[in-house]
């Protein structure tokens, strides 16, 4: 592995540590009662504490220091006195940049006791991220990782949220290579040991389609459905690939 590699993999991996450490913190808060505004303090504060910044705020206008997704928000939900009810899902989503880096990671949580079509909507989205980060190591396409997603979630009748993508991170928070959550295996580019990227599908009870709200931000499944996502950084290996976000638990 090359000095500069080995260096981007070092600060991602510091910054992926506090995004993580921060989701981690948010799980003891998310309880029936709390708003989404307390779980953004939560995340300026325990960021800031780490001697980060949270890479939400202000990005491209974006007014928080997180997303807060709730039940048919799909994604970049923006945190508000909005309170979290016994029953609801809720995506959290955190980017640190520490030290010139980013690490991006998300989860979704369960306000109380959650229906169980909502749990298995929630396990299945999970499931599906880790099996596609199970095949990921270099020279596979990047369609395999869209075909692993979609194969998994579709056989459970659920669907893949074509609108947003994972994105290839470093010193910048998006950048190439677009990584889709839907796709043909052996179709896309192949990917390169080095090469550090997000993961981040986002599943639909119904339909796939969203649309954006009229505060230019908060995306929602059209047909009001529940959606879930689950987002890691990793860093591809010639052997596999390295989660930069991983929590403890
Ligand atoms: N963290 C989101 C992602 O996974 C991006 C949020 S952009 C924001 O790419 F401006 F909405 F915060
Ligand atoms: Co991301
Ligand atoms: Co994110």
């Amino acid at each position: 592995m090359s000095e500069l590699i080995k260096e981007s993999f070092e600060k991602t991996r510091l910054a992926g540590n506090i995004a993580s450490r921060a989701l981690d913190e948010v799980a003891k808060i998310a309880k029936p009662g709390i708003s989404t505004n307390e779980i953004d303090k939560l995340c300026y504060e325990f960021i800031n504490d780490n001697g980060a910044y949270s890479a939400p705020l202000f990005y491209r206008g974006f007014p928080k220091s997180c997303c807060t997704s709730a039940n048919h928000v799909v994604c970049h939900g923006i945190p508000s006195d909005k309170i979290l009810y016994e029953g609801d899902i809720v995506n959290v989503d955190v980017t640190a940049f520490k030290d010139g880096w980013h690490g991006d990671t998300s989860r979704t949580f369960e306000i109380g006791e959650i229906s169980v079509k909502a749990k298995k909507l929630v396990r299945t989205t999970y499931e599906a991220l880790m099996k596609a980060i199970e095949i990921v190591k270099e020279d596979i396409h990047l369609g395999d990782i869209g075909a692993v997603i979609q194969n998994h979630v579709e056989a459970e009748g659920f669907s893949v949220v074509q609108d947003f993508c994972g994105h290839g991170i470093g010193k910048s928070f998006h950048k190439e290579p677009n990584v889709l959550h839907y796709g043909k295996k052996g179709s896309g580019d192949k990917i390169k040991a080095g090469m550090i990227f997000t993961i981040e599908p986002m599943i639909n009870l119904g339909n796939y389609e969203t649309k954006t709200l009229k505060d230019g931000w908060t995306a929602v499944t059209k047909d009001k459905s529940l959606s879930a996502q689950f987002e890691h950084t990793i860093g591809v290996t010639k052997e596999g690939c390295e989660i930069f976000t991983l929590n403890k638990t």
